[in-house]
Order: structure tokens, then sequence, then C-alpha cells
């Protein structure tokens, strides 16, 4: 299976699915829409294909999903995975890529949407947070749960400590379902639903 891994700055989640070598995945590109992303010097290092398609050089929304999903359909993606891909993409992309589209997300969905999810579950006095891997439908952060990793929250955590904590835990997960789906044992039911196929 190829897959294609979009970023935008560091590219730590991209990193753990390189180097989680899943047997049947090629990582067939890494793609950034800034060109200072870190991310892309490691893919480059790996001997991976890299591209930037950045959106400041289009005029709108549409425009420059239109530019990536042409690139990332060049490079003939089964799976598009988003890790820390800071574009909202447009429900005419999300649709083109539906069901082949997983994304992961720096809390215990639903709850936390959006940004600074760290801080809010902070604020919020919350015992446990974590990190959401989801399908991506066209609604922000509301796609189909694939997997889930809790962590605790500690009393002296600040936003630092806490996002460190989770962060390990994404490094797990997310490889882990990228390796569902290349085992054909994701299946996107449509509506909310979806199952892994095979689990205990
Ligand atoms: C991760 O915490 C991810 O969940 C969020 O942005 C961060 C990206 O980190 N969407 P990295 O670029 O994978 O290191």
């Amino acid at each position: 299976k190829s897959i294609v891994i979009l970023v935008s700055g560091r590219g730590s989640n991209m990193e753990a699915i390189v180097r989680a070598a899943i047997p049947g995945a090629r990582i067939a590109a890494v793609i950034s829409n800034r060109p200072d992303a870190q991310g892309l010097q490691f893919a480059a290092g790996r001997g991976i294909p890299t591209a930037v398609v950045d959106h400041r050089h289009y005029p709108d929304r549409a425009a420059f999903d239109a530019a990536l999903a042409e690139v990332i359909e060049g490079h003939g993606a089964d799976l598009v995975v988003l890790a820390g891909f800071m574009r909202v993409l447009t429900d005419d992309f999300v649709r083109r890529f539906e069901g082949r589209l997983l994304n992961i997300h720096p809390s215990l969905l639903p709850s936390f949407p959006g940004l600074h999810t760290h801080r809010r579950a902070l604020e919020a006095g919350v015992r446990v947070h974590g990190a959401t891997v989801h399908f991506v439908t066209p609604a922000l952060d509301c796609g189909p749960v694939v997997i889930q990793a809790v962590v605790p929250v500690l009393p002296d955590d600040d936003e630092e400590r806490l996002a460190a904590r989770v962060l390990a835990e994404e490094h797990r997960i997310y490889p882990q379902a990228v390796r569902w789906f290349v085992e054909g044992r994701l299946q996107l039911e449509g509506g909310h639903r979806m199952r892994v196929r095979g689990e205990g």
C-alpha cells in the first residue's frame, strides 16, 4: 500500500510511522504546506520523495486543496495520513479521499476539538487526557475514531509536560492505526461508524 504523509512542522508522528517500517506499507511521499517544515529533512534523509505545496501561493482553500490533491494522486496514494498538518481541508478534498484519510488529534475526542488542546484540558481540570486517530470526514475533528490512547493528568503538569506525555502515545497509536489500515482491517462503514476487524 502506498502511503502519503502530510506535515506542516516538526513531523515527529510522520517519523514514528516511517520508523515503524510497517510490512506492506511504502511511504510514497511526505508533503508539506510549509517549505521550512522540519519533517521534510527527515524524510529526504531517508530517501523518501518530498514535495511542498505552499498554501500562500493559492488564492483560496479550494485552489490549494485541488493542487494538493493532484500531488497526492500523483504518488498513487492508497492512504493519506495527516500528521500535524495544520490546514483545514475543504469538504471536496475530504470526500475525494474518504475512507483513506486519517488524522491524529491531541485529545480524547470528542473532548477538545480544535487548537490548544493541552491547555484546555488543564483548564478544564480533567484527570485523563490523550490522543485520537480518526478517519477524516467533512466536520472538523469529528470523524469515526480508530484508536485512542489515554494518559493521566498529574498534579504538577503544565502544558509542556502534558503535551510530551500525550505525544509519546501518539507515536505508538498512529503507526498502529496505519498498520491496521495496511492489513485491510479498517473499514469505514458510512455514517459515523467504523470497524477494526480481527481484534480479540
Ligand atoms: C501532534 O501533537 C498532533 O497530534 C497535532 O500536532 C502535533 C504534530 O506534531 N495535530 P508532529 O509534527 O507530528 O511532531
